[in-house]
């Protein structure tokens, strides 16, 4: 039996071209392009053809890119249909997890047929439809009609005007095809692992997908930027991040959207989130989440050595851009699932089942005991 690493830190579970962390200089590139080069200067059309393809479009390749998910875009009425009766109450991540499970039983290839050609349709499909399923849940749960899909606009652009019936800006566009950019892709994360984990089985890509969105939800991976946005609304003064902060510390608490388990010199994603949130502080009129996210970072530096994470200043970002706080996870996987796609293709082209073993800590071999002679047991009776 090997050592079991706990979390499986730093454990090699695969080769990958898609993205790499270089977690020591706090470098993130998806297909050997810097990801600061890449937010700066591309769309994450352009990336998510990058992560699909390792390499970046011509002109002509994105358009014809484009048109492809954009004709996608559309939901299939009976998915619309199921959406419209859950209730109002049901939490965003959990309607877009039973949504792209349900999204499956609309596909129109043959459920069999897990080749490449019809895994590539597969993904278009999941891509594009994906931002109009959480925009979607969004109009129905708040009591208003969906949007459709504007033709003129990009995913970023289009996705928040189907959220809010309003054509963005171009800095909240921006900031949000940013925001996409930046969250695309992240080697083996815990999401990412898992939607390989499943098709390893040579389960579909929908059940991959869904494995992935329910992963994704948790506090400890993308669920964390909702928890930051929950802090900042608590705290809610600049005077008070010192002791709230210092009241959690004090308590053991984790503060969210700080740490990470590669990055420990920093996450360069969330310095060009940092920048974006306070852009988007400036355009608002209001630098409040921006400051007092700033002064929490620098308590948070001070007592222990810990860097924000990408969670930690997308928070005021989304709010900025006026998007409901638990819409933020959701936000998450409709620029993840770029990067579940092409990990998903990756693991098909070369697959080998991803089977780890456990350690034995249980009770030696012991033989079954006939129900009228064994003992009540206190965690029976319980
Ligand atoms: N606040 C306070 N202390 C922390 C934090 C934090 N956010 N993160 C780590 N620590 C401390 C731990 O308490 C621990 O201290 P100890 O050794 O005294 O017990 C030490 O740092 C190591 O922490 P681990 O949790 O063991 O580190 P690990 O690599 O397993 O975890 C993780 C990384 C899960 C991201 C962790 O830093 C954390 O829970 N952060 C808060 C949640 C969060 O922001 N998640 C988003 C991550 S990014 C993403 O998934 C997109």
């Amino acid at each position: 039996m090997g050592t079991v690493v706990a979390g499986l830190e730093g454990v090699v579970a695969g080769v990958t071209r898609i993205s790499r962390v270089e977690g020591d200089v706090g470098r993130l590139s998806y297909c050997g392009y810097d990801i600061v080069e890449l937010a700066e200067q591309c769309s994450f059309e352009e990336v998510i053809y990058l992560l699909w393809y390792n390499e970046l479009p011509g002109r002509k390749q994105l358009r014809e890119f484009v048109a492809k998910l954009m004709a996608e875009r559309p939901l299939p009425t009976g998915l619309v249909y199921t959406m419209r009766t859950l209730p109002h109450t049901t939490p965003p991540m959990d309607a877009l997890r039973s949504c792209v499970s349900l999204l499956s039983v609309y596909d129109p290839e043959d459920p069999l047929d897990t080749g490449d050609e019809s895994n590539w349709r597969r993904a278009f499909r999941i891509m594009a439809k994906l931002p109009n399923i959480v925009a979607t849940f969004e109009r129905l749960r708040t009591g208003h009609e969906p949007v459709e899909p504007n033709p003129t606009l990009g995913i970023a652009a289009n996705f928040l005007y189907q959220m809010t019936g309003q054509i963005p800006n171009d800095l909240s566009a921006r900031a949000m095809d940013v925001g996409l950019i930046l969250h695309a892709d992240h080697e083996f994360n815990a999401s990412t692992f898992s939607c390989r984990v499943t098709v390893s089985t040579l389960s579909d890509m929908y059940s991959a997908i869904t494995s992935g969105v329910g992963t994704l939800k948790g506090p400890l991976h993308g669920g964390a930027n909702q928890e930051v946005i929950k802090m900042l609304h608590e705290i809610g003064l600049l005077d008070r991040c010192e002791t709230y902060i210092m009241e959690k510390l004090n308590r053991h608490e984790k503060v969210m959207g700080f740490g990470h388990r590669v990055y420990k010199n920093g996450d360069p994603r969330a310095a060009i989130l940092k920048k974006m949130s306070r852009m988007m502080g400036e355009q608002a009129g209001d630098l409040l989440w921006y400051q007092m996210s700033h002064r929490i970072e620098e308590i948070v530096w001070r007592e222990k050595k810990l860097h924000p994470n990408v969670d930690f200043y997308s928070a005021s970002v989304y709010h900025n851009l006026n998007i409901p706080h638990d819409q933020y996870t959701p936000i998450f996987a409709c620029s993840r699932v770029a990067g579940w796609i092409a990990h998903i293709m990756e693991q098909f082209s070369d697959n080998r089942l991803i089977r780890p073993v456990g350690d034995w800590v249980g009770y030696e071999y012991r033989p079954v005991v006939p129900i009228d002679q064994r003992e009540a047991q206190p965690q029976a009776a319980a």
